[in-house]
């Protein structure tokens, strides 16, 4: 059958190397079925998933259960990232080895950090060995306790509990370190902080295999701008001050910033009408992501959507040697084929996701996937 793509852009498929499909254990908020049918809506050919699941994904058997349920759907790639440590609880390490032959292509104890720097080092020397990236939260909870945004003039104004940066670029300098001695790639996820660039930008400057990620929402949103009697805004690393932001869209036109990822979090409607205090963190992402960086970097001038394809598909298949990023001719591909042309206002009712968690509900953007297409079979068709 023949495709008709007069006036449309065919992309690599977009990969998305954070997200959240909460199964097993919490499918109430998302299934593997329902998350990758919202990363096809997306124009998402690969997506990589945390091990925050219940259980978590901390041995062979959950990877393996990960990637046939995605394979019995066939809507995108899903490619696990499994846990550094037992339930991510931060003590005993998993089964590197068995992790990746089963299939696990990172590890990370993502939705925590690890906080102890022998179990990290451990681990570290152990990835080195197996050839596999630590995909790191990067959060010290000793000093992020109990906040619930970002620490300084918007949370004191609003009397909410503040997470300051210093939580998470502690980490990273403490990763940066144990990257270092150990050799191991290290891929910081949700750089949401100024701090934490400079941290990156010092350990790329030595050479070392260190790698970032930014979200489409800690590029576009800040702390000022937060409805503390909305928790859609609230998600973790928070965000942050207009002087973070400005450094985040810097590091990610100058590459310290890599990768677009969107630490997809889906959570019920009931989870986010709890106050801001007491609602989970996250915010949905995949399928807004696209749209949302064409409207704001390519459409205003900051990068050529040629730029921007390099971003969310080429450049995150190289660092991570995965499959897809290009369209090879010839053989069956990945990609999306994307309307340049529409603008859609954002519209949380109309997503194939389970969560609807976005403070981006009612902006408009423009640029949308209408088909994608994954080893060569249609995977969403909005046409
Ligand atoms: O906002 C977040 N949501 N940050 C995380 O680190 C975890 C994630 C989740 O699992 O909901
Ligand atoms: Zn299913
Ligand atoms: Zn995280
Ligand atoms: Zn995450």
């Amino acid at each position: 059958t023949l495709i008709d793509c007069t006036n449309l852009f065919i992309s690599p498929g977009f990969i998305d190397m954070h997200v959240h499909l909460r199964e097993p254990g919490f499918e109430y908020k998302e299934t593997i079925e329902s998350g990758s049918k919202a990363a096809a809506a997306g124009g998402f050919t690969t997506v990589a998933c945390m091990p925050n699941t219940r259980p978590a994904t901390d041995n062979a058997d959950i990877v393996r259960f990960i990637i046939e349920q995605a394979n019995k759907h066939g809507y995108a790639r899903v490619l696990p990232i499994a846990a550094i440590t037992a339930g991510q609880k931060g003590e005993e390490l998993t089964d590197i080895p068995a992790l990746k032959e089963a299939g696990a292509v990172g590890l990370s104890d993502d939705g925590r950090g690890v906080q102890r720097a022998d179990r990290m080092k451990r681990a570290m020397e152990i990835a080195k060995q197996y050839d596999m990236p630590l995909i790191i939260h990067a959060e010290d909870e000793t000093l992020s306790g109990k906040g619930c945004m970002n620490a300084g003039e918007a949370a004191e104004r609003l009397g909410l509990p503040g997470i300051p940066d210093d939580a998470e670029a502690v980490m990273v300098a403490r990763d940066i370190v144990l990257a270092e001695v150990t050799g191991a790639h290290l891929h910081v996820c949700h750089v949401s902080a100024k701090s934490v660039i400079e941290l990156i930008r010092y350990a790329k400057g030595r050479g070392l295999p260190v790698t970032g990620e930014v979200a489409p929402h800690h590029l576009l949103l800040t702390d000022d701008q937060i409805d503390p009697d909305n928790s859609d805004w609230k998600v973790n690393p928070p965000l942050r001050t207009k002087r973070d932001r400005e450094a985040c869209i810097e590091a990610f036109l100058d590459g310290t910033l890599d990768i677009v990822a969107t630490d997809h979090a889906p959570h019920s409607v009931e989870e986010k009408q709890k106050p801001f205090t007491e609602a989970p963190f996250g915010m949905v992402g995949l399928e807004i992501a696209f749209p949302l960086m064409y409207t704001h970097f390519v459409k205003t001038g900051r990068m050529t959507l040629n730029e921007l394809v390099d971003r969310m598909a080429t450049r995150p298949a190289k660092l991570f040697k995965l499959q897809g990023g290009r369209i090879q001719p010839g053989e069956p591909a990945d990609l999306t084929v994307l309307d340049l042309h529409a603008t859609k206002v954002i519209d949380p009712a109309s997503f194939l996701s389970k969560g609807k968690n976005t403070p981006f509900a009612g902006q408009k953007a423009q640029g949308w996937p209408v088909l994608t297409m994954v080893d060569g079979v249609v995977s969403f068709d909005a046409r």
